[in-house]
């Protein structure tokens, strides 16, 4: 069965809610006639209400940029599942690099976020990545796995549409260094192999693992077009609404 792509915006720390309504609204006009491919938006957690509304009954997906595991509490500066799912969210980013990187989250607390996303139903989209540092000294494999490995760990997957995967090398993220089709490939079919070690094969063939870093419309073609490139996750030029358009309109 092939896997349906996913394209999806993660649009980080910006937008005021006049910017978020006018770039939801175009990207609902763009997603409307595309049957064969999902897209996702994954705004501010202040713009999540109202961005909600202007999705409703399209078929663009709302996301968080984060997610707690617990239903609430004493939890400062997180918001938890039964929370986006109330304004209709229905997938997560855990792990970004940034998350990582500039907030010091470990593997450990991500794996917690991957557990509480999906035990509420929610599809966590599970972000990893090697440094320049860590490519260079051809540990990417190896830190990928660790990655991967310690995030998923004692998590069942009965569904393959329950997670995703991306593949962000930090290196490439907001630099204009796109990792080439091939690097990607190569990366993301390492990836496959060690779900399939992981979980059931008919499982692992189907959980989507999409690239990001990056991913701009002149480079998302020949991305797209990688066999196990299920799709993209994107920063930068999600912000625009003619270049998210261009996008997800990619050709593969
Ligand atoms: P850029 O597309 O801006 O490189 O960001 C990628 C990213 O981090 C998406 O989550």
């Amino acid at each position: 069965m092939p896997r349906t792509p996913l394209i999806a915006g993660n649009w980080k720390m910006n937008t005021t809610l006049a910017e978020a309504e006018q770039l939801a609204t175009a990207t609902v006009r763009a997603a409307a006639d595309l049957l064969d491919r999902e897209v996702m938006i994954a705004p501010p957690f202040t713009a999540l209400a109202q961005v909600a509304d202007t999705l409703h009954d399209s078929t663009v997906i709302l996301a968080a940029q984060n997610i707690c595991w617990a239903e609430k509490g004493a939890f400062t500066g997180e918001i938890s599942p039964p929370m986006l799912k109330e304004l209709g969210g229905t997938m997560a980013i855990v792990g970004h690099s940034e998350r990582r990187h500039v907030f010091g989250e470990s593997d450990a607390l991500i794996n917690r976020r991957v557990a509480g996303a999906m035990e509420n139903q929610l599809v966590p989209i599970l972000c990893v990545g090697e440094t320049l540092e860590e490519r260079e000294s051809q540990r990417t494999t190896a830190v990928l796995e660790q990655q991967i490995r310690a995030c998923l760990a004692e998590i069942t997957v009965t569904d393959p549409a329950g997670l995703v995967l991306a593949y962000e090398p930090v290196w490439a993220i907001g630099t204009g260094k796109t990792a080439t089709p091939e690097q990607a490939q190569e990366i993301h079919a390492f990836i496959r192999k060690l779900l399939t070690a992981m979980f059931e094969k008919d499982i692992a063939s189907q959980i989507r693992i999409l690239y990001g870093g990056s991913v701009v419309p002149d480079n998302v073609d020949a991305l797209m077009g990688q066999e196990d490139v299920d799709g993209a996750l994107v920063g930068g030029a999600a912000l625009q609404a003619d270049s998210f358009e261009r996008i997800i309109h990619f050709n593969s």
